[in-house]
Formats: structure tokens, C-alpha cells, sequence
């Protein structure tokens, strides 16, 4: 069992848990990954990793909840557990002085992004840490973000913080201005980094995404997180899970997210039935 240290509702169904994993702690790279799962019925579910510490041998996640598995994850509190916690898994993220760097983060990007946006800064770049929310709401950890970036931009699809829009935005507004920008890291849903990378294509600023492909064994073995890059077949797992985002083949990414949309939403209602006594009781 893998203990839950700390967790905090970062937005409306976006949650940080600290968890005991000094194994993984002792080796994780910015860029990296966990694979975990809840209990002994659960799949196997990747998560970025939003931070660890060696010393106390602890990892931190951020999440949003979306179906069974990450609802059955919000419930749990500190005290309990995870059954395992599987990994560093994937190529740590690519970390050179570029020069003007832009990190772009929305929702649970926004913990990903932490540690490579600390490492650039590290580095010697200069960090503009941009980030996005449908709205104020959806907004957290400000103040983390911007303790490792030259610059924070928050947009908000609604204007009711920052400007109103989104990433891709704020890229195009910096790019119009004039602003040089050497490299854009784009961490987030998908069709959030398929902006960025759009955002940028036309200016020829190398941008790089962090796919989130389904994954199940994340050692390359399953096949299961194919992606089609600069027209290869690439592993997410262990290819990635950085990749140029002008060479992604976005329209084949987001319809194979949706390969088994029905029998998710099947899971997460049967869950629903027989657990709703643990929901009510939130
Ligand atoms: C390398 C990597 C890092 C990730 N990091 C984070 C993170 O830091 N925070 C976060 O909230 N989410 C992250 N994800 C996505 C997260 O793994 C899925 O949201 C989660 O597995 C959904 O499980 P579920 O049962 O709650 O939802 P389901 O109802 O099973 O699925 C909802 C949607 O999530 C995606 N998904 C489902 N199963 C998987 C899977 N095994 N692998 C990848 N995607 C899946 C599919 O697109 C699916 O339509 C990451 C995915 C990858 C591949
Ligand atoms: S998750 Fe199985 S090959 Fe990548």
C-alpha cells in the first residue's frame, strides 16, 4: 500500500494528493510518469508527476476526476492508500538553455508542468509560465507557477481573470508582439497542446506536447499508446511522452481517446449504482 500523505481540492474536480512512493521519489525526472492503481479491481491509470521529494520519499499528483477510475481515486482520503504505484515511467522531458521558453499549463497540466518549468529555469531560460482555466475557478497553484518562471499570463475562457481565452491565445498575443520565443512546452488535455502547436507552426518555434495516449502496461510491451509522429509509429510510453507537436497526428489522437468511450461510460455508471452511498457522502 502506497500511503495518501495530503490532498487538496486544487478546482472543481481537479485534486492534488501528496503519496508515499520512496522508490519512485528516489529516481523521478521532470517529464515522467506513474502508472497506479486504486485497489486490486482497479486498471492501471498514468499520472504526470506534479513533484516528489527523495528525502521524505513522497510524489505528488494532480488529477482530474473523468471516469471510474479517478472518481474512485477522489475518494480516498489521507490515511489510506493506493495499492501500487508503478514507475518513473517515460523519457524525461528535454531540458537544454533554449533561451525564451514558454510553459504552457491548463488544468492538470498545470502540476505536470512544474518540475520542467523549474528544471528550464534551472537551466538558464527564461520561463514564461502561461496559464489557462475555463474560468477563475479553475485555476490553482498561481503562486507554485510563478515561483518558477520569469513571467506568469493567466488566461480564462470566460476573461473572469487575466485575459479571456486561452493558451494558444496568450502564444499568439506574445508572437504578435513581437516577443522572441525559442521554445513552447505545451502540458495539458489534448486539444489544449494541439492549439499551442498550431499557435506556433507557422512561426517555426519548436513546440513540444506531453501526450496522454491510453496506456496500460507503459513499458512499450501492449502497443496500446501507438501515436503517429512525423508520420512513425511512436510509443507514448517509452518514446515519450514529449513529442514535436507540429508532427503529431492530432485528429488520429483524439479519436483513438475515444476508442472505448462506451464501455467507460458503462463502468462509470455501474460503479455509480453500487457506490453511491460513498458519493453521497462526500
Ligand atoms: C503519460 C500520461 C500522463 C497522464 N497524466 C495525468 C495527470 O497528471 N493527471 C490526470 O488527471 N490525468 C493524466 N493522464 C490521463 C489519465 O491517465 C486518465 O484521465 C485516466 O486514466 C482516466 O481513467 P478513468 O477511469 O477515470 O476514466 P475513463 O472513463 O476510463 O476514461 C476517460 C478518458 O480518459 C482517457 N483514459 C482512460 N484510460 C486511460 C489510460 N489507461 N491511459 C491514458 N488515458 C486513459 C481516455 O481518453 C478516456 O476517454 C495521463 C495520461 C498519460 C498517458
Ligand atoms: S502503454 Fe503499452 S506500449 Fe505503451
Amino acid at each position: 500500500m502506497y500511503g495518501i500523505l495530503e490532498k487538496e481540492k486544487l478546482a472543481p474536480n481537479v485534486i492534488h494528493f501528496k503519496i508515499e512512493a520512496p522508490a519512485v521519489a528516489r529516481k523521478a525526472r521532470p517529464g515522467q510518469f506513474v502508472i497506479l492503481r486504486v485497489d486490486e479491481k482497479g486498471e492501471r491509470i498514468p499520472m504526470s508527476l506534479a513533484g516528489w521529494d527523495p528525502a521524505r520519499g513522497t510524489i505528488d499528483i494532480t488529477f482530474l476526476v473523468v471516469g471510474t477510475s479517478t472518481r474512485k481515486l477522489s475518494l480516498l482520503n489521507p490515511g489510506a492508500g493506493v495499492l501500487n504505484v508503478a514507475g518513473p515511467f517515460g523519457r524525461p522531458a528535454e531540458v537544454e538553455h533554449y533561451g525564451e521558453v514558454v510553459c504552457a499549463a491548463g488544468c492538470f497540466g498545470v502540476g505536470a508542468i512544474l518540475p520542467v518549468a523549474a528544471a528550464l529555469k534551472e537551466k538558464g531560460n527564461r520561463v514564461v509560465a502561461v496559464m489557462e482555466g475555463r474560468s477563475k475557478a479553475f485555476l490553482f497553484w498561481e503562486d507554485r507557477l510563478r515561483a518558477v518562471s520569469d513571467e506568469l499570463v493567466v488566461a480564462t475562457g470566460d476573461g473572469s481573470l487575466g485575459r479571456k481565452g486561452w493558451a494558444n491565445d496568450v502564444i499568439a498575443d506574445l508572437v504578435n508582439a513581437g516577443r522572441r520565443i525559442d521554445r513552447v512546452i505545451a502540458v495539458g488535455c489534448t486539444f489544449m497542446m494541439m492549439e499551442c502547436s498550431k499557435a506556433t507552426r507557422s512561426h517555426g518555434i519548436p513546440t513540444v506536447v506531453s501526450l496522454t495516449p491510453i496506456m496500460v502496461d507503459g513499458t512499450g510491451m501492449c502497443g496500446c499508446c501507438r501515436v503517429q509522429v512525423g508520420g512513425q509509429t511512436r510509443f507514448a510510453c517509452v518514446d515519450g511522452p514529449e513529442f514535436d507537436g507540429h508532427q503529431v497526428d492530432w485528429d488520429l489522437l483524439i479519436s483513438k481517446q475515444k476508442s472505448y468511450l462506451d464501455e467507460e461510460l458503462r463502468s462509470l455508471n455501474l460503479w455509480e449504482r453500487a457506490n453511491w452511498h460513498k458519493l453521497m457522502a462526500r
